[in-house]
């Protein structure tokens, strides 16, 4: 074997080494939770929010034609620190639900629930937005998450 397909190997290899150590680093070090499908997961068909614990948050969030139900119409208020477990499912066709500077970035999907926890140190303004194209009104489907 070539020296230079031998480097190319090691190099990949060890590429592939340290990907693998800062995904574990990611989930166990900074308890980053990756974004995910609940196959079996209740469905529901209303928004709501719900706190389950000191600065802890469930967000049941159903979108729609054209906008996000979070118990609130496009608007989340929360503290600062907040850990919030957004479950989100859609009652009409695909969307997506992204809020940005944040690695919340889901897709809305009829029948299905998404999922993704997210704990909002910084207070600000948080845009959410479709980002799956979904008919006429799409881009005007927006709202936002308030930090205080
Ligand atoms: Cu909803 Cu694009």
């Amino acid at each position: 074997m070539d020296r230079f397909e031998k480097r190319a190997i090691a190099l990949a290899l060890s590429l592939l080494i340290m990907f693998f150590g800062l995904i574990v680093y990611a989930a166990k070090g900074l308890q980053t939770d990756l974004p995910t499908c609940l196959p079996n997961a209740r469905l529901f068909d209303q928004g709501r929010i719900v706190q389950v614990g000191p600065n802890r948050y469930q967000v049941d969030v159903v979108a729609y034609m054209w906008g996000f139900n979070m118990g609130t119409i496009n608007e989340l208020r929360i503290p600062r620190g907040a850990v919030v477990d957004f479950y989100v499912t859609s009652r009409d066709v695909m969307h997506g639900y992204h809020i940005d500077k944040t690695v919340v970035n889901l897709m809305a999907v009829p029948g299905a629930v998404t999922y993704a926890r997210y704990k909002f140190d910084r207070p600000g303004e948080y845009q959410i937005v479709c980002h799956e194209y979904c008919g006429l009104g799409h881009q005007n489907m927006a709202g936002k998450v308030i930090v205080e």
